[in-house]
């Protein structure tokens, strides 16, 4: 048995990787303003009061901002939480402590999908440059894993209420008003929950170095809202495709398709397919009203 820290134990994925961890480690939880004990991992006296006192042999870095909008309008704040805490844990963890990151598809442009591990990063955002300089930082240390997923779609934290991709396009459809859905960035919308069986399988295999981990069917919002209708059994005929980028303060890839083959060859290829998670999602989202329920199949 290890121990494993996971940051961001209080948010998405880091409450799902805490949730499976623990069947088989000692998992030491660490979060925020959502967390009994708040660990502020902007400071990095913290980070080492935080690995002095969990002395794990695994540190999984899942804090992080990853609202890209926010991160171009705070770039110095962005890397306090996305780049420090990985150079202070980088410093204060003994060699034999193996560093795991959780990064992200927006190290690349989208420009010339898909992309394998090896591929040159191009970040066309703040929160992709914050995410590949914490790459940099991670993989000069012998042993660390770098996880780079897409999109996660799957189960909230509680605090957040019925919240995540598929709630907001399934309430567009049911909201029954004219609307615009982007149809241009193609998403690889990947459950939470095959994220952490991927992580917990190349943790079990020692595996080192940057591992794709994405579900392989991408397609834009309007498609994945056409998706979600069907399995509503609505029409999504008051949704208008938008054919041209939102102008948002960062910049998205077009089409950042990461490119699973190293994983497949690792031996891992579990990837449950977009509507049966969004199916679990809807059934259980108690806002959405009994009528819409009724109506998945
Ligand atoms: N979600 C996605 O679609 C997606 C896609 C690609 C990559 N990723 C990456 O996956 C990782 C996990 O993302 P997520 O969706 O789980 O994020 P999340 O739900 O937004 O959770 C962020 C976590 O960071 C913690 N945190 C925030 N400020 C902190 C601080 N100053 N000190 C310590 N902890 C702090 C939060 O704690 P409190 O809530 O307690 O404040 C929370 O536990 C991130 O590295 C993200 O970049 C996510």
């Amino acid at each position: 048995m290890s121990t494993i820290l996971v940051t961001g134990a209080s948010g998405f994925l880091g409450e799902a990787l805490v949730r499976r961890l623990a069947h088989a480690h000692r998992v030491v939880g660490a979060g925020f303003q959502h967390a009994r004990d708040a660990l502020d991992l902007r400071e990095p006296a913290q980070v080492r009061c935080l690995l002095d006192a969990a002395q794990p042999d695994v540190a999984i870095h899942a804090a992080a901002y990853r609202d890209p909008d926010f991160c171009e309008a705070h770039p110095e704040e962005a890397a306090r939480l996305n780049v420090e805490p990985v150079r202070a844990m980088a410093a204060a963890l003994p060699p034999a402590a193996r560093l795991v990151l959780v990064s992200t598809d927006y190290v690349f442009d989208g420009e010339a999908p898909p992309y394998r591990e090896d591929r040159e990063r191009r970040p066309a955002s703040v929160y992709g440059r914050t995410k590949a300089a914490a790459e940099d930082l991670a993989l000069a240390r012998a042993n660390s894993l770098v996880v780079r997923i897409p999109l996660l779609i799957g189960i909230e934290p509680a605090h957040r209420g019925p919240s995540g991709f598929v709630l907001q396009i399934a309430r567009q459809v049911l909201d029954g008003k004219p609307a615009e859905a982007d149809d241009v960035l193609v998403r690889f919308p990947t459950w939470t929950e095959d994220v952490v069986a991927a992580v917990e399988f190349l943790l079990e295999r020692s595996a080192a170095g940057v591992f794709h981990v994405s579900a392989p069917r991408g397609a834009t919002r309007y498609r994945w809202t056409l998706e979600v209708a069907r399995l509503l059994g609505r029409n999504a005929d008051h949704l208008v495709p938008l054919r041209a980028p939102v102008p948002r303060p960062a910049r998205r890839p077009v089409n950042s398709q990461l490119s699973t083959e190293k994983l497949r060859f690792a031996g891992f290829d579990r990837f449950t397919d977009f509507a049966a998670v969004a199916r679990q999602i809807l059934a259980r989202a108690s806002d959405l009203g009994d009528g819409a329920l009724q109506r998945i199949p």
